[in-house]
């Protein structure tokens, strides 16, 4: 999820790779650390920021011209010293940076440790170094150790290795989590990001899953995962280095709307800490959630599936209103916390006070934050640090998990079915750029905007307006559609838009007819609907079609043409959306 650098020089190379490694910093992480090779390994690691580490303990002060270098965001353990990468093996031989998570990790570890292998942290990578150890006492060198490891690993990574036995190569593989090889003359560099190494090389080359690399003081060789050699194409980088961050998108809110699809797999991949998480709630006959912002839309959604599909008596509380609502809290109420953040201070003073009497649960992108130290469970998101101050792969990651917890709470395995056959269709859901910049462009001097949707797909209506206000500028209301003809509509003329959610399901109808209303009244609407609806073409160009999905589930997907849409209005005004003016990425103060 966050950073890793390795470097094969002709000079001391610990200068050079916490260099590299500080040009990832902007994407937030919680600690750093860095191995070298020499007749040993040297690690030096601590939890913080590089400048707080490497002022404690001289990060640069290590010897070797061979070494790895890694900025953790926790997944899987707390944000400490103990698990800050890299990681060895039990001789301390090994040395491994991982970025992304080890989906199995559990079934290996039991197996490591009943072979008798120790371990030191919590994360799930420490089975990495292990596993290879397993395989290099078996015989195997490194490059085929690692081979034999990566074969058993089931989940995302992107791995550079060093070992003591081979102290002349560092040994890289890549799954869905991004990896780069860089050349030089001065040396060799691996990395997870362009960033890190521009100021050494612009010479780069893009490894694709399932491949591994070594990289040596001869250059660098790629193999499939049978070891076969694979010829690679050398791109020469023209990026800046603001636009190297961005990852050659414009702006990080582009950059995260796009890495959504493997924040869905990602997310999923949490499916059975959350089926034990539900095994260990006490009884309750009451579920309340407390959140702010895009997380009250999320939660709002879960209200929706739980009072459907299981009729627990559901609410919604936002976080600076709990106080006044706390009274009816007791033993048998599950109170659950949604935050990206995990830092949101209105949150954190309503758990507090949620604590005393209920159980809770917290459903949480930042590992170690605070909140996650004050519930009695938490639930992590998984969707990577979230740079732009507009909340959007975050969303998606937190809705994952309360569909995930309903299925489970529910027994529901159709729902389950239903959430592992999203992954494929939100890749669809990203070629629509063109159709939704020339919608946006169109609409970008507009004063106001109505977003209209039903049950399931009223909260999401309200995330579209909050998506608008905060990076466009512009005044947009998410209202029930039902609702609008109880007000609103006496505002409704030909100057303010209106974006109608359309999915096939039973609010279908009553939607369509509402939409046909506001249309009379001379609002130009745009409308997310279904590929095949063909009562929609009378919409003409205003339209986004979407995959055909049930009305249930649509909250997953139909958000991405909102986020879309928002992220190019700001353009079309030439607002910087990554940071809307008066807004904070975590609110820490009530
Ligand atoms: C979302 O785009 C906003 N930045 C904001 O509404 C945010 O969702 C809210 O402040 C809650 O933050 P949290 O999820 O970190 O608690
Ligand atoms: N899952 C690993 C951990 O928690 C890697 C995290 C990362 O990608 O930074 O340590």
């Amino acid at each position: 999820m966050c950073g890793i650098v390795g470097c094969v020089l002709n000079k001391k190379a610990a200068p050079t790779i916490i260099d590299s490694i500080k040009k990832l910093e902007y994407r937030g992480y919680d600690s750093v650390g860095i191995a070298t090779v020499t007749d040993k390994i040297n690690v030096k690691k601590g939890s913080g920021k590089i400048d707080e580490v490497d002022s404690k303990i001289n990060l640069k002060d290590i010897d070797g011209n061979i070494g790895i270098a890694h900025v953790r965001w926790a997944t899987h353990g707390n944000p400490t010293t103990e698990n800050a990468h890299p990681h060895c093996d039990c001789k301390n031989k090994i040395s491994v940076v991982h970025n992304g998570i080890i989906e199995n990790y559990k079934e290996l570890y039991q197996e490591l440790k009943n072979e008798g292998h120790v371990f030191k942290s919590e994360t799930d990578t420490e089975v990495i170094p292990h596993l290879i150890e397993k395989y290099m006492d078996e015989g195997q060198d490194l490059l085929t150790a690692t081979q034999s490891t990566v074969k058993r690993l089931i989940g995302s990574y992107a791995l550079a290795i060093i070992s003591s036995d081979e102290p002349d190569k560092i040994i890289g593989a890549r799954n869905e989590s991004p990896l780069i090889a860089g050349i030089s003359e001065n040396g060799n560099y691996l990395a997870s990001d362009v960033p890190a190494i521009l100021s050494e090389t612009n010479q780069i080359i893009y490894l694709e899953d399932k491949e591994i690399i070594q990289v040596d003081k001869n250059g660098i060789k790629i193999m499939d995962l049978d070891l076969n050699p694979i010829e690679k194409e050398v791109t020469t980088i023209t990026w800046d280095p603001e636009m190297a961050e961005k990852g050659g998108f414009d702006h990080f809110m582009i950059k995260e709307i796009y890495e959504e699809p493997q924040i869905i797999k990602d997310t999923l991949s949490e499916e059975n800490k959350i089926k034990e998480i539900v095994k260990r709630f006490k009884n309750f006959n009451r579920i309340c959630f407390v959140a702010c912002g895009t997380s009250y839309h999320a939660s709002l959604i879960g209200e929706y599936l739980i009072e459907s599909k299981i009729g627990i008596p559901t609410e919604v509380i936002l976080a600076s209103e709990f106080e006044y609502f706390k009274k009816t809290l007791d033993d048998h109420t599950l109170v659950i916390f949604v935050t990206q953040s995990g830092e949101t201070a209105d949150t954190i003073k309503a758990l507090k006070i949620a604590k005393k009497k209920s159980e809770t649960l917290a459903i949480v992108n930042v590992v170690g934050s605070s909140i996650t130290r004050e519930a009695d469970h938490v639930i992590y998101t998984r969707a990577g640090p979230e740079i732009g101050v507009a909340a959007t792969k975050t969303y998606i990651s937190q809705l994952i998990c309360i569909y995930l917890l309903v299925a489970y709470l529910d027994e529901n395995q159709e729902l389950l079915d239903k959430l592992h056959s999203l992954s494929g269709l939100t890749e669809e859901l990203l070629t629509k750029e063109k159709q939704i910049q020339t919608i946006a462009k169109k609409y970008s001097k507009a004063k106001d905007f109505f977003y209209i949707g039903r049950g399931f797909n009223y909260p999401t209506a309200l995330e579209g307006a909050l998506k608008l206000k905060e990076i466009t500028y512009i005044h947009g209301e998410g209202y029930p559609a039902g609702e609008l003809k109880h007000g609103p509509l006496a505002l409704i003329d030909d100057n303010i838009p209106v974006v109608g959610i359309l999915p096939p399901g039973p609010s279908y109808n009553k939607t369509y007819n509402n939409l046909q209303e506001i249309r009379a009244r001379g609002a130009d609407v745009i409308i997310l609907g279904a590929n095949n609806d063909t009562q929609i073409s009378d919409f003409e160009d205003k339209l986004l079609f979407n995959p055909i999905i049930d009305e249930e589930l649509a909250p997953l997907l139909y958000i991405i043409d909102l986020q879309l849409l928002a992220y190019y209005i700001s353009i079309e005004k030439n607002i910087d959306p990554d940071k809307p003016k008066n807004l904070a990425k975590s609110v820490t103060v009530e």
